[in-house]
C-alpha cells in the first residue's frame, strides 16, 4: 500500500519525542547543574569526596553493593524514607555532582546509604560489619566480605600497631584481623556518603526533626510539609 510516507512520519515523531524526553529533556533540566555556594555558610557543596573515599568508591563499585542498597532518599510524598530515618532530605541530582558513576541502585534489599556517614560515624563499626554482618545486626543477610581483611599473626601489632579487629575469641589465638587498604577505602567512602546539606530545592524539614517535637512550638511550626519559600533560613546543621 502506498502508506510509507505516513510510516516513516510516524517512526520519526516516536524517535524524535523519545530522544526528547528521555534524552535532551533531562539534559535541559539537571545536565548543566554547578558546584554552588551555600549562601548561608559559604561552603561549596558538594565537596568533593577525599582521595581515600574516592578510591573506596571503586571498591563499592567492584563489589556490586549497589545491587541491594540505594543511594536516593525518595521526596516527602513517600514518608517511609524519612520515617526510616534514611536522609533528612530528599536527594537531587546536585548531591552526585562529583560521582561516577553514580551508585542510585534500583533494590532495597538492605538499606539506603545516602546519608550512612552521618547514621553511623563510627569507622570500627563498619569495618566489623563487612567483616561479618551478623556481628553487628545479628541475623543479617548481607554476605560477608572477609577478603577485605587480612588474618596474620598477633606478633605483628607490636611493630606496626594496627588496628586489628576486636574479635575477642573468634579469632585463632595468636592470630588477628586487621583491615586490607581497600576495606579503610570503602569505609573512607560509606562515612563520605553525606546528603543533608539543605538545598534551595531540597530543604530540610521545619522543625529540624522530628526527634525534637518540643521544640516546635516556636513560631512557625509548620507542619512538617516543607516548601521551597523556607529554603534559604534553614540554618546548617553543624558540620
Ligand atoms: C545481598 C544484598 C547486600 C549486598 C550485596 C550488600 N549489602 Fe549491605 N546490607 C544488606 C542488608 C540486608 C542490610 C541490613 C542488615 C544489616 O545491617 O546487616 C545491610 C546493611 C548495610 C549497612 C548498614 C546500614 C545501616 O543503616 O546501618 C551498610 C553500611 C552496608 N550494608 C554496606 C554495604 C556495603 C559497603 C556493601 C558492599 C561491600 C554491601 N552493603 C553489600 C544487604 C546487602
Amino acid at each position: 500500500m502506498n502508506n510509507g510516507p505516513l510510516l516513516f512520519f510516524g517512526i520519526l515523531v516516536t524517535l524524535a519525542s523519545s530522544f526528547w524526553g528521555l534524552i535532551l529533556g533531562p539534559q535541559l533540566k539537571i545536565g548543566r547543574q554547578e558546584i554552588r555556594m551555600i549562601e548561608a555558610t559559604g561552603a561549596l557543596y558538594p565537596t568533593p569526596r577525599p582521595g581515600l573515599a574516592q578510591k573506596g568508591a571503586e571498591v563499592y563499585r567492584s563489589l556490586g553493593c549497589a545491587e541491594c542498597h540505594t543511594q536516593q532518599v525518595r521526596p516527602r510524598e513517600s514518608a517511609t524514607d524519612f520515617a526510616r530515618g534514611w536522609g533528612q532530605r530528599r536527594t537531587v541530582g546536585q548531591d552526585y555532582l562529583h560521582d561516577y558513576p553514580i551508585f542510585l541502585g534500583s533494590q532495597r534489599i538492605g538499606p539506603d546509604l545516602a546519608n550512612i556517614g552521618r547514621r553511623q560515624t563510627n569507622a570500627l563499626h563498619h569495618l566489623l560489619h563487612l567483616y561479618d554482618p551478623q556481628l553487628v545486626t545479628p541475623g543479617s543477610m548481607m554476605p560477608r566480605y572477609p577478603f577485605l581483611f587480612e588474618k596474620r599473626k598477633a606478633a605483628a601489632r607490636k611493630a606496626g600497631g594496627s588496628e586489628a579487629l576486636p574479635l575477642g575469641a573468634k579469632v585463632e589465638p595468636g592470630y588477628e584481623i586487621v583491615p586490607r587498604p581497600e576495606a579503610d577505602a570503602l569505609v573512607a567512602y560509606l562515612l563520605s556518603l553525606q546528603a543533608e546539606t539543605p538545598l534551595f530545592e531540597a530543604p530540610l524539614p521545619l522543625p529540624p526533626t522530628k526527634a525534637e517535637p518540643a521544640q516546635a512550638e516556636s513560631t512557625n511550626a509548620v507542619p512538617a510539609t516543607p516548601t521551597n519559600e523556607v529554603a534559604a533560613p534553614v540554618p546548617p546543621s553543624a558540620k
